[in-house]
């Protein structure tokens, strides 16, 4: 295990850049694993969890080419009611986990067509997923449109509030001794071959032993990091909907709720305070973050096919954020090919559902200099990272 270095400020064992959900996991763990860390970031607890629904949906968002990624998806879901009882016991803090399960329904024949495949590789994958009719499925959640023509029962995709675990990773990070940097690092800096710390907008220039960069879409762009080893990370838009169910309507929905709507997917997931979000487009616009009016038409027309009775509620919040998607779908985790930066990025679709899994696999690199075996397949170097010697001659000692 590398030796604790300092607990000053301005030197630590470990460097995180980027405090959302994935940065803070990882420094959490990392604290825990007795290694003084830091993290850098101008606004801890914001990012993709400020706007992301918290479906936690391993069988229910499987796609065909994933079953690789299904099984690091499993795999942090049967972590879950342990990381969130942790978690909880440690901060005081409800997460709003719900182990609700999900429903998927078709709306029409090739709504249902996509549904039969989908359950299908369901089953081929060994997954629960029971198939129901139309009127099954309105026994179920009797707010259902009438059209309903089948869909399946997943029970073990549940849910969590992302906004209050995103709080309680925060509070987890100062209880456990992490030192907060806010301020926005502008570079990462390298000397003798290894990453060695960052330059802050701040002027502060923070050391230490290893750097993690977990700055989900904005990890593919951080100047100092050789270009060669930049991750291909891309932000991936989505705009998602709150509206609040009143207490007369309750329990208006009493699962998850989701959808392929003419191709396109929506999903309404209800919180035990009434919340429920409703998500969510998914664009190639790069940094755009702009609430549209033909993004909120969409998932307001689609959500109302759905469930008609939804346009009775309170709209209370409309938000877009940018996932970070990489090229297969998949994070990235682990070494970045520069001796001293490590990745946790990537996470696309599933950054709350896999947040248990990368706080372990993460600290478990850090601490021991091995990357655990769940995590192995999710490498950077399964992009081709170029060799690092060659890199780094481009680079100042
Ligand atoms: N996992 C849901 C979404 O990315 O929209």
């Amino acid at each position: 295990m590398p030796s604790r270095t300092s607990d000053t400020s301005d030197t630590s064992d470990v460097l995180v850049i980027g405090g959302g959900i994935i940065g803070l996991v990882t420094a959490w763990r990392a604290a825990q694993r007795g290694l003084a860390t830091a993290v850098v970031d101008p606004e801890p607890g914001g990012g993709a969890a400020r706007v992301a629904a918290g479906m936690l949906a391993a069988v229910t968002e499987l796609h065909y080419g994933e079953e690789t990624l299904l099984a690091l998806n499993l795999e942090s879901a049967r972590r879950y009611p342990d990381f969130a009882a942790e978690l909880t016991e440690l901060t005081g803090h409800d997460l709003g986990y719900r182990r609700c399960g999900t429903l998927q329904v078709a709306l029409d024949a090739d709504d249902r067509a996509h549904l039969r495949e989908l359950h299908v590789l369901q089953e081929r994958c060994g997954l629960e997923s029971q198939w129901l009719s139309g009127r099954e499925c309105r026994r179920l959640e009797p707010m259902l449109a009438p059209g309903v023509r089948g869909g399946l029962r997943v029970d073990g995709d549940h849910q969590i509030d992302p906004r209050r675990l995103v709080a309680a990773l925060v509070v987890a990070c100062e209880r456990s001794g992490v030192v907060f940097h806010r301020a926005w690092a502008e570079r990462l800096d390298v000397a003798r071959g290894r990453a060695a710390g960052v330059t802050l907008a701040d002027g502060t220039a923070p050391r230490a032993g290893q750097v993690v960069l977990a700055a989900g879409s904005l990890s593919g762009r951080l100047a100092g990091v050789p270009e060669a080893l930049l991750p291909p990370v891309r932000p991936v838009k989505g705009q998602v909907l709150r509206l609040a169910v009143p207490r007369a309507y309750a329990p208006f929905l009493s699962r998850t709720v989701r959808a392929v709507v003419r191709g396109g997917h929506v999903y309404l997931v209800p919180r035990e305070n009434g919340e429920l979000v409703v998500g969510a487009t998914s664009e190639e616009l790069g940094w755009d973050t702009t609430v549209t009016a033909g993004g909120v038409y969409e998932l307001l027309r689609d959500a109302h096919e759905l469930v008609p009775g939804i346009t009775e509620l309170p709209l209370t919040e409309t938000r877009a954020g940018v996932r970070p998607g990489s090229p297969d779908n998949a994070p990235l985790l682990g070494p970045s090919g520069l001796d001293g930066l490590v990745l946790a990025t990537g996470h696309y679709r599933n950054g709350v559902l896999l947040t248990p899994v990368t706080g372990d696999v993460m600290a478990g690199l850090l601490a021991d200099g091995e990357l655990p075996e769940e995590a192995r397949p999710f490498t950077p170097r399964r992009f081709g990272v170029a060799d690092p010697s060659a890199v780094l001659q481009e680079q100042p000692a």
